[in-house]
C-alpha cells in the first residue's frame, strides 16, 4: 500500500539508530561494496535514500530503477542522489512495478512480507538463472550473538511498525529459508544479521 511510511519517513534515520545503532547502515555499506559497478540494478523499498551516495561512489555508471511506496521516502531520497545519479524513481508499490532484472537490491525490505509474499516478490523479479539478489535483512538463528535480546529488540521493532505503519506481518519471515527453496545459495559469508549476495543454485 503506497505512502504508509510518510508520517515515519524524517524519523527513519534517527528510529533506526536509536533501536540498532550504526549496525543496519554499516551492513548496507559492506554490501554495496559488493554491487556491479555497471548495468541495471533494481531497488525496492529504498526508503530515504541514505544509501544513494554509497551506491554511487561505488559504481558511478550503475543505472538505477528505485522503487519506493513512499512519496516523502521518494522526496528524500532525491534530494540525497548524486546530480550524476543515473536513477529512475518509481513511487509505487512493488507489486505493481512489473519489469525483471538480473541484478536486485533490498535493504531491510523483505522482512515486511510474510513467507509466502517473499516467495511470489522473488518469482515476480528474477529474469533469468543469473539473477543476483543483493539482500541486508534481520535474521535469527541458532548462531545469533545475544539471542534473547536480539528477540525482544526484534519483536519490539515488529510491534512499532505495525502501530506506525499498519504492518500486517507478526512474526520475522525466515528470508533465507525462502531464498534456499526458490533455488538460490549464498554466494558470500553471512552473520546473525544479515546475508548477502544470494544466486541460483
Ligand atoms: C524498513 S524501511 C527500509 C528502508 C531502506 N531500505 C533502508 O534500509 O533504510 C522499508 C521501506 O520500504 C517501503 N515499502 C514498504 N512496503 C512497500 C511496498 N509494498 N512497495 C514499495 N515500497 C514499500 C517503505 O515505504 C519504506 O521506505
Amino acid at each position: 500500500m503506497l505512502n504508509q511510511y510518510n508520517k515515519i519517513a524524517h524519523f527513519y534515520t534517527i528510529l533506526s539508530k536509536l533501536i540498532f545503532g550504526d549496525k543496519l547502515h554499516k551492513i548496507q555499506q559492506e554490501l554495496i561494496t559488493q554491487l556491479p559497478t555497471e548495468g541495471k540494478l533494481l531497488i525496492l523499498g529504498g526508503g530515504n535514500g541514505e544509501i544513494l551516495p554509497l551506491i554511487y561512489n561505488h559504481a558511478p555508471q550503475l543505472f538505477i530503477n528505485y522503487v519506493e511506496a513512499s512519496s516523502t521516502m521518494i522526496r528524500l531520497a532525491k534530494k540525497k542522489a548524486p546530480d550524476q545519479q543515473k536513477i529512475k524513481f518509481h513511487h509505487m508499490d512493488v507489486l505493481d512495478y512489473s519489469h525483471k532484472h538480473d541484478q536486485i537490491y533490498s535493504g531491510f525490505f523483505l522482512n515486511l512480507f510474510h513467507e509466502k509474499h517473499i516467495k511470489q516478490i522473488i518469482k515476480k523479479f528474477e529474469k533469468s538463472n543469473q539473477t543476483i539478489w543483493y539482500v541486508a535483512d534481520f535474521q535469527i538463528n541458532e548462531n545469533t550473538k545475544n539471542r534473547l535480546f536480539r528477540i525482544i529488540q526484534l519483536k519490539l521493532t515488529i510491534l512499532f511498525f505495525r502501530l506506525t505503519t499498519q504492518h500486517t506481518i507478526k512474526h520475522l519471515p525466515d528470508i533465507c529459508l525462502v531464498f534456499s527453496c526458490s533455488g538460490y545459495s549464498k554466494k558470500n559469508r553471512s552473520s546473525s544479521f544479515v546475508f548477502w549476495e544470494v544466486l541460483k543454485k
